[in-house]
């Protein structure tokens, strides 16, 4: 069989990226331009400035990742995301559909973190066994799906208020210790003891829901009343709160819904503690949990491109593979 060069490009939130996955299982380039410099003074995202981050690099980061190949199919990721990152990769994809005269292809973003835990390299594409339940959590999202098999999904749960990602990145601030939080806050609670301090569990009984909000709320409390507390203490003991909060309700939805794997992705999933805990626990109950590669775990274009391949083999298998491109552009929506 000829060799076949996914093109995929990602620009929801503060990265912006573009692949080129081979075959569908071989990453040959994952380009990623961070905008963490620029977002670091304001300990967040600032969507104008992430917009036109976005319109500078996004024809050099393409190019950086095609090389001299000429791709066979144009992906990105269509939502969810900030609107202005949304509309350069759209547009961006949209263009180069069109000069290469390829199908062009939209994604779901969180398609993307879940898929990305196939992603290991060893062999290059480790397929994942369903039903599974997965965990997407990064700085803008926290949710739990039901994932019955590609293209099967179902929203069990989803935060209230805060990602687990943007309480780790406002601990952070109050502690004053950079951005993004997640790396530091983790650095800094290997050196503390978690049972110093006891921060609340959001558990949310019967749903699977979460809401972070109040356990940062409960984190600036603590420092307003104990000036000088041990940071490390609070770090330890903050991530320990929301680890053991998200690994008992992954668990209870995979339990619930009697499946024996869990998929992890997004950017908490390079938090050890969540890893270490969740694999822990997961093998006590006789499952199997898949945590996304580290370096794969954060907002990259590779995942997207791979989300494209699933969707491609999906049609092949309804018989709609003869691509007829404007099919592709027009259910870019769904
Ligand atoms: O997936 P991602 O790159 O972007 C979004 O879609 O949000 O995730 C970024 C988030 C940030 O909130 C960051 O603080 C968090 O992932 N993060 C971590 C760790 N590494 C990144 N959170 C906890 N522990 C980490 N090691
Ligand atoms: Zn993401």
């Amino acid at each position: 069989m000829k060799d076949f060069y996914i093109l995929g490009i990602e620009s929801t939130c503060d990265e912006t990226s573009a692949a080129l996955l081979k075959n569908g299982q071989e990453i040959v380039s994952n380009v990623v331009y961070s905008q963490i410099e620029l977002h670091k003074k304001y300990a967040g995202v600032v969507p104008e400035l992430a917009s036109r981050a976005h319109a500078a690099k996004i024809a050099s980061v393409i190019s950086s990742a095609l090389g001299k190949i000429k791709p066979d199919y144009v992906a990105f990721a269509n939502g969810p995301g900030l609107p202005g990152g949304l509309l350069v990769g759209s547009i961006a994809a949209q263009t180069l559909a069109l000069l290469y005269n390829v199908p062009l292809i939209g994604v779901n973003h969180l398609e993307g973190h879940l898929f990305a835990c196939e992603l290991t390299g060893t062999p290059k594409i480790n397929p994942l066994k369903f039903p599974l339940v997965s965990l997407i959590v990064s700085g803008g999202h926290t949710e739990l799906w039901l994932v019955k098999n590609y293209g099967n999904y179902k929203q069990l749960g989803k935060t209230r208020d805060d990602a687990a990602g943007e309480a780790f990145d406002k601990v952070s601030k109050l502690l004053g210790l950079g951005y993004p939080g997640g790396p530091q806050v983790s650095k800094w609670a290997k050196e503390g003891d978690k049972n110093k301090i006891k921060f609340p569990r959001p558990f949310m009984p019967g749903t699977f829901e979460f809401s972070f909000s109040g356990l940062k709320t409960a984190v600036s409390y603590y420092l307003r009343d104990n000036k000088n507390a041990n940071k490390a203490d609070i770090c330890a003991a903050f991530q320990s709160a929301v680890v053991e909060t998200l690994v008992k309700k992954t668990l209870e939805a995979a339990k619930k819904y009697k499946v024996k794997t869990i998929a992890v992705g997004g950017g908490v999933a390079a938090n050890n503690a969540l890893e270490e805990l969740m694999k822990e626990k997961a093998q006590k109950a006789g499952l199997e949990a898949r945590f996304v590669k580290k370096g794969l775990s954060s907002d990259n274009a590779a995942m997207i491109a791979l989300a494209a391949y699933k969707k491609i083999q999906f049609k092949a298998k309804q018989g709609k593979i003869n691509i007829d491109p404007n099919m592709i552009v027009r259910s870019w929506n769904k």
